[in-house]
């Protein structure tokens, strides 16, 4: 039996149509902003992968820490037969939660959501060469408006790890939250992963490594205009940014123009001027205080069962249930 498949539920025109219209809101905007959902095309996905081994960059960590000691605890509160996860990505952490389901003897179907097809390819051929009986329905989708697409099944959890929420703003969250709710069945599971609010010294460096990868991430998104929008915007005449904002708790990724200029943008029609020093708005990562996650859950209708930080409290992981 096959137990891999790959599904699109994109539309055809995804990548055209919808970063056409993210792209041309944003570049005409003001301040100018990309939304961060277009980093992830192969090598943005492999730019991930490799932000998450470095030093600096603790959360992936943490959050391996919880699950490593929490994993066993949510498979036999949850006693999971699906498990959704959204912005799937490398799925490395998620095996720990499938080897305790499995330990369990609850899961059948593991399904993970992503818009990348790289990342779901790969991840998925490892599991079901890891896990043999296990079947892998990967579902290419954008979290944000296809939620509708997910199955609906016996004693589902749905994970959404990596602290990937805090990419939101406050007002889709709230959204997408709701919208999650809507697409689950009172009794149902979300696993939310969230990073904690921290010292600047500490969150700054997370985003702006020595090495300069996520530098090389943020820009990855200019060369994904570029290649799908036939744009030519220089990735040396741009500057990685990032900062802290103390009023709304969130990390912020800027591109900065080195200098004055103009990007044509073919598929768009478009020239944008870019003035010296002018910055455009590329991620929020928002940081989570416990109090406000469990007031987020509530107003989308999930109680919380149960939330773990890891020793050196970084990071925080949230077991809900759908009222
Ligand atoms: N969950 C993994 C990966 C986090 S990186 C971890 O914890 O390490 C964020 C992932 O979300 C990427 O794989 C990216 O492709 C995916 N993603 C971002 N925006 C998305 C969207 N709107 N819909 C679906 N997937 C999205
Ligand atoms: C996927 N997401 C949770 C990452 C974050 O930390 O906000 C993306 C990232 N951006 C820069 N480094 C990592």
């Amino acid at each position: 039996m096959e137990s891999l498949t790959l599904k699109s539920h994109l539309p055809p025109d995804f990548l055209a149509d919808a970063l056409r219209a993210d792209v041309s809101a944003g570049l005409t905007g003001s301040p100018k902003s990309l939304p961060p959902k277009w980093f992830y095309d192969e090598r943005g996905s492999i730019l991930f992968e490799q932000i998450t081994r470095l030093e600096e960059y603790y959360p992936t960590r943490a959050e391996r820490e919880i699950l490593v000691a929490r994993a066993a605890e949510v498979a036999a509160l949850t006693g999971a037969v699906t498990l959704v996860e959204l912005g799937s990505g490398s799925g490395d952490k998620t095996r720990l939660l499938i080897e305790a389901l499995r330990a369990a003897g609850t899961l059948r179907t593991y399904v993970p959501m992503d818009v990348s097809p790289s990342a779901l390819l790969e991840s998925g051929r490892l599991l079901v060469r890891d896990h043999p009986g296990l079947v892998v329905n990967a579902v290419m989708a954008d979290f944000e408006h296809q939620l509708g697409v997910l199955p609906v099944g016996e004693r589902r959890l749905t994970a959404f790890l990596g602290g990937t929420v805090g990419n939101l703003e406050p007002g889709p969250r709230a959204v997408f939250l709701a919208d999650l709710r809507a697409s689950t069945a009172p009794g149902d599971w979300l696993l939310l992963g969230t990073d904690l609010v921290k010292d600047p010294a500490v969150l700054v460096p997370a985003y702006d490594d020595r090495k300069g990868i996520t530098a090389r991430f943020n820009k990855n998104v200019l060369d994904v205009v570029n290649r799908e929008l036939r744009a030519d915007f220089d990735r040396d005449a741009f500057e990685h940014v990032a900062l802290w904002d103390p009023e709304a708790e969130w990390i912020e990724m800027r591109l900065r123009s080195t200098r004055d200029q103009k990007v044509r943008v073919d598929g768009l029609d478009l020239v944008v001027p870019f003035s010296a020093g002018e910055e455009m708005r590329t991620e929020v990562s928002a940081k989570f205080r416990p109090d406000g996650i469990r007031a987020e859950l509530a107003a989308a209708g999930f109680a919380v069962r149960g939330s773990w930080t890891d020793e050196a409290g970084r990071f925080l992981v949230t077991l809900s249930e759908a009222r």
